[in-house]
């Protein structure tokens, strides 16, 4: 038995909870398992078989050793590490960050061992400069780690690029390579290309890590992709990739009601099939606010699919959505409560907070604020989570709960494994394949050819006119 195990609490989606009409039956849910089940089993299959996108990884002690071993050899010369990749190449280092070391932490010396960490995955002129202006006078305690699978995606190539020539400009080029890791695929894309980024880091002599072949973006947090910057900011990636590693266990578990993630799976599937196709995370925990926005890119470039398996068009897609308790508590619970019943709701919550405070007492003049006076905040913030919760039950609106005994590397391996097995399962219940991503692909070759890159010259003729505007409709 691991030592910190998450829970999946899913009373609140049942019938007998929030009634007939909105709530999965026992009979359904019933139904759900026997269907799942082959589907359980072609998982497990393809696991053991090494053959999943992101199966293989917690057990993949050389990915763990290259990256400790290269986050050592910078652990004297850097302050700032910055992190410039997108999508699947960043928003996992974001979680990672957040969920596992200090609020505070690049902001408060005492408060971290590692490096600070900055994560660019936009391409905002303003947002990037001033960072370069800050970092200007630092760049030789400033590590750079760009990250691309491709090696291709124009909005880190153009990260690069500046940064590339600043470094070189400053450091020069012995200095700029003391400087640059790049995380990238070492084999072959889906269009047969290598990546441009190995190509140009093996010219300059840079470190490299590899995004392992099979792994997609969004599943490749637990390879080099994640790892590299945790493990130079401190996190025990030995501890993430363990959470992982046991989880595991669990979702292959070919008894459906043992297997929280058959049941996410099972769950999702059903609401989505009667009218709650908007699925919304709402972490109860600072720490977990990043990993919703981890989840909603995975759930919706998984499962966001024109096609099915059989090339047939369905334009199938649960929405995700995110949320924070208590602060969306005074924004969206309102439309979440009395809208359209057309969600389910998956809270993260955890039982242990590393911090806590007691709430002063109340002055004389406002004793209607004494019921709060002595208590630990943690106790009002977890309250409002069961507050929400409740709420929703009376309105009949489902909602799951992902319990957390403490935000850790252990507990967010698990929940990152959890949800990726969770995302393949429900993929395979609605018969679309998970792992690729063809819109994003298109929108990528639009802004080659509107960028002029050779070879999309007729992609571009077909966008131009759509950036003429038209002042017919312009106010
Ligand atoms: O999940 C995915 O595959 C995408 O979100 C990619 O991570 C994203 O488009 C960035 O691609 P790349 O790592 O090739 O630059």
């Amino acid at each position: 038995m691991p030592e910190q195990q998450i829970k999946l609490y899913y009373k609140n989606v049942m019938a007998d909870a929030i009634g007939p009409e909105h709530g999965i039956p026992k009979t359904e849910l019933g139904n759900l398992a026997v269907k799942i089940k082959p589907l359980i089993s072609g998982l497990k299959d393809q696991i053991a078989g090494g053959k999943t996108k992101y199966g293989n990884l917690p057990f993949d002690d050389n990915i763990r050793a290259e990256v400790e071993r290269l986050a050592e050899s910078f652990e004297d010369r850097c302050e700032n590490l910055v992190v410039l990749g997108i999508g699947g190449s960043a928003l996992g280092n974001i979680a990672l960050q957040t969920a596992l070391n200090p609020c505070m932490y690049n902001f408060d010396d005492a408060q971290r061992s590692g490096p600070r960490l900055f994560v660019f995955d936009n391409i905002d002129p303003d947002q990037f400069a001033s960072f370069l202006n800050w970092a200007n006078d630092k760049l030789d305690k400033t590590v750079f780690n760009v990250i691309s699978k491709s090696g291709r995606t124009a909005e880190t190539a153009s990260q690069f690029l500046i940064i590339r020539e600043l470094l070189i400009g400053k450091l020069g080029h012995d200095g700029y390579k003391n400087q640059v890791v790049v995380t990238t695929g070492f084999g072959k894309d889906d269009n047969d290309k290598p990546s441009t980024l190995l190509k140009i880091a093996t010219e300059d002599k840079l470190p490299t890590l590899e995004v392992p072949e099979h792994v997609g973006g969004r599943f490749s947090v637990l390879s080099a992709v994640g790892l590299f910057s945790a493990a130079m900011c401190r996190i025990r990636i030995d501890k993430l990739l363990e959470g992982a590693g046991d989880m595991d266990a669990r979702v292959t578990c070919e008894d459906f009601y043992k297997n929280p993630a058959a049941i996410i799976a099972a769950i999702n599937y059903y609401f989505y099939n009667h009218g709650k196709r908007i699925s919304v995370m709402i972490p109860y925990s600072y720490h977990l606010k990043d990993l919703a926005d981890w989840y909603r890119q995975l759930w919706a470039e998984s499962l966001g699919k024109k096609e099915d398996l059989n090339h047939g068009d369905v334009y199938i897609g649960p929405t995700p959505i995110k949320a924070l308790g208590v602060t969306d508590q005074h924004s969206q619970l309102q439309l979440y409560l009395e809208g359209p019943n057309d969600k389910l709701i998956t809270f993260l919550q955890v039982e242990k907070f590393d911090r806590d405070l007691t709430i002063g007492p109340a002055p004389e003049s406002a004793p209607e604020l004494s019921f709060l006076a002595g208590k630990k905040l943690s106790q009002l913030f977890n309250n409002e989570k069961t507050a929400t919760e409740y709420a929703l039950r009376e309105s009949q609106r489902p909602s799951l709960t992902i319990l957390f005994p403490r935000a850790c590397p252990h507990t967010v391996g698990q929940f990152i494994y959890l949800y990726e097995a969770a995302t393949s399962l429900t993929a395979a219940l609605f018969n679309i394949n998970a792992y690729n991503q063809p819109a994003v692909e298109l929108i990528k070759k639009a802004t080659f050819a509107l960028m002029g890159k050779p070879g999309h010259e007729d992609l571009a003729k077909q966008i131009r006119p759509l950036t003429e505007v038209d002042g017919k409709f312009l106010l």
